[in-house]
């Protein structure tokens, strides 16, 4: 008899995940042998659990939070965008070696390809706010479109830090010039934390922005953030965050269980179901 495929999501804490749910969504209804579990692992022995992954039985995972950086010094092949990005989000064994890559940028503009189609037909200005982890992937994926972005932060050196790494087409710019970005923006990116339940709003006056832009935010607690809202108030086209989790997923399944998924409207409603009730 044939093992059983199994794959895991590793994070710390990890209680909170959906990607079980995601993942068991689509090997259920594909009739496939194979599991995928939750593992909470500390960061003092993610090299341990890494080093155990080929005993274990394991064909390769998800990495998140607070692993994605950490977890690359063990991999023995990296993928173009996660060294783009500096972090992992998938691992699988190919030839025998761990492979790490980054599915988050792919995930992003996939969204945004549902969701928007010909979001970036002409190219033009993308606004980024924030320049954490998820910013980062959001920059490399935009970037990899022949997008020109600006990235406003809080914390200005953080943004520098990311445009510098991006080069010519990416530049930092202050809160207060978001007016005059607005005016020129064809897309506006939340990736702050901001309007996630539990934290502060996220507040922009949405006045200057030209009516054809596209809004998008990846926070996906609330599914529609205030930003989002008010962007649909106001007629723009807008794309909400739980799509970047469907799509981000899918080449991980692929490598494990052999079969590239699909992100429908099923999957969509039952991942729906789960934030709005709040689980987690
Ligand atoms: P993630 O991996 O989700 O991107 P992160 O790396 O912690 O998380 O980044 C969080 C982002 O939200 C950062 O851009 C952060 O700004 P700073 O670099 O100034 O910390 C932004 N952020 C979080 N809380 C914020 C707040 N209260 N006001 C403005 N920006 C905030």
């Amino acid at each position: 008899m044939l093992d059983t495929p199994r794959a895991f999501v590793v994070g710390h804490p990890i209680a909170h995940s959906r990607s079980p749910l995601l993942h068991g969504f689509w090997l259920k209804s594909l009739g496939l042998p194979g599991c995928y579990e939750k593992i909470d692992v500390a960061p003092d022995a993610l090299d341990g659990f890494i080093a155990g992954l080929r005993a274990a039985g394991f064909v390769g995972g998800n990495v998140t939070v607070p692993h994605k950086t950490a977890v690359m010094a063990q991999v023995q092949r990296l993928d173009e965008a996660a060294r783009a990005i500096g972090a992992v989000n998938t691992l699988w064994f190919e030839d025998g070696r761990l492979c790490g890559g980054n599915t988050d940028a792919f995930g992003f503009l996939a969204n945004l390809d549902a969701g928007a189609p010909g979001w970036d037909a002409a190219g033009g200005l993308a606004l980024v706010l924030g320049a954490g982890g998820a910013s980062r992937a959001v920059v490399h994926g935009l970037t990899e479109r022949g997008m020109t972005v600006a990235i406003v932060n809080r914390t200005r050196t953080a943004a520098d830090a990311l445009a510098h790494r991006f080069g010519a087409t990416v530049r930092a710019a202050d809160w207060a010039d978001l007016t005059d970005l607005l005016v020129g923006a064809d897309l506006l990116v939340n990736t702050t934390s901001l309007g996630m339940a539990g934290q502060p709003p996220l507040t922009v006056d949405l006045t200057p922005l030209k009516a054809a832009a596209v809004v998008t935010d990846i926070v996906y607690v609330p599914l529609e953030t205030d930003l989002l809202r008010a962007a649909r108030a106001r007629g723009h086209r807008v794309v909400d965050g739980l799509g970047m989790l469907l799509h981000q997923a899918v080449p991980g399944f692929e490598r494990w269980f052999g079969v590239r998924p699909v992100v429908t409207g099923e999957l969509r409603a039952a991942i729906e179901a789960n934030v709005r009730a709040g689980a987690a």
